[in-house]
């Protein structure tokens, strides 16, 4: 008996520690890209990172289709795209909606600047 009250306290410590780590932030949030949109006439480009991350492995575009891992740091062009490069490799109609649908990227309210928008720490695998 005189050990319950200690080990139920222990035990709430635990998942309190478990639990409460870290605040909850969804890793590499979201990339503006808009080094060529906006002064083309189009809305800047929200790339939901997070979204994608959990579908793909970081090397599928940061190694196979050439994305430097670093917000801003990347020439894409929509000519590209429609060739099949960056996102036009999977935005294609079959692993993915095809660039018919402008609206779907180009989602950014004038005037963002390119980079990332929330967290670029994580703490989960990608951690590296
Ligand atoms: C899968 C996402 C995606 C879709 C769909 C898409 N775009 Fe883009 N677009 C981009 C990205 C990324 C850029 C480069 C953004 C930057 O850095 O300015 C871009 C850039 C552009 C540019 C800037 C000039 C240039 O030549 O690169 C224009 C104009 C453009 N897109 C038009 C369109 C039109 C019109 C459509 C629909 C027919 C479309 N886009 C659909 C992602 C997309
Ligand atoms: C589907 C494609 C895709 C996948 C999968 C992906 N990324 Fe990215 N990542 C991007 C793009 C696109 C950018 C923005 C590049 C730009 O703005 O020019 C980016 C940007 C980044 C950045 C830059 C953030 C900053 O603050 O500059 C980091 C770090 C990063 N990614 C890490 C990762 C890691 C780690 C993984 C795997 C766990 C991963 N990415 C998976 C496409 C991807
Ligand atoms: C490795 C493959 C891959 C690449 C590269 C890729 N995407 Fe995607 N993307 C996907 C898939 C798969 C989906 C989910 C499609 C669906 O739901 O039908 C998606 C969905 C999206 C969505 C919708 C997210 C939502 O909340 O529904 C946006 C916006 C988007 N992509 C933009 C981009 C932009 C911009 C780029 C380039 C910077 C890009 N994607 C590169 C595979 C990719």
């Amino acid at each position: 008996m005189t050990y319950r009250i200690p080990v139920f306290l222990c035990a709430l410590l635990a998942s309190v520690t478990v639990l409460s780590p870290l605040p909850a932030q969804a890793e590499y949030a979201d990339v503006v890209l808009n080094k060529y949109a906006e002064a083309a006439g189009m809305r800047p480009v929200i790339y939901p990172h997070w979204f994608h991350r959990i579908r793909f492995r970081c090397k599928v575009c940061h190694n196979e289709l050439g994305f430097e891992m670093r917000a801003g740091a990347n020439d894409v062009t929509m000519a590209e795209i429609i060739e099949g490069q960056f996102c036009g490799m999977c935005h294609n109609g079959q692993i993915a909606w095809s660039t018919e649908h402008c609206d779907r990227c180009h989602t950014g309210l004038p005037g963002l600047k390119s980079g990332i928008r929330g967290s670029n720490e994580t703490s989960g695998p990608g951690r590296w």
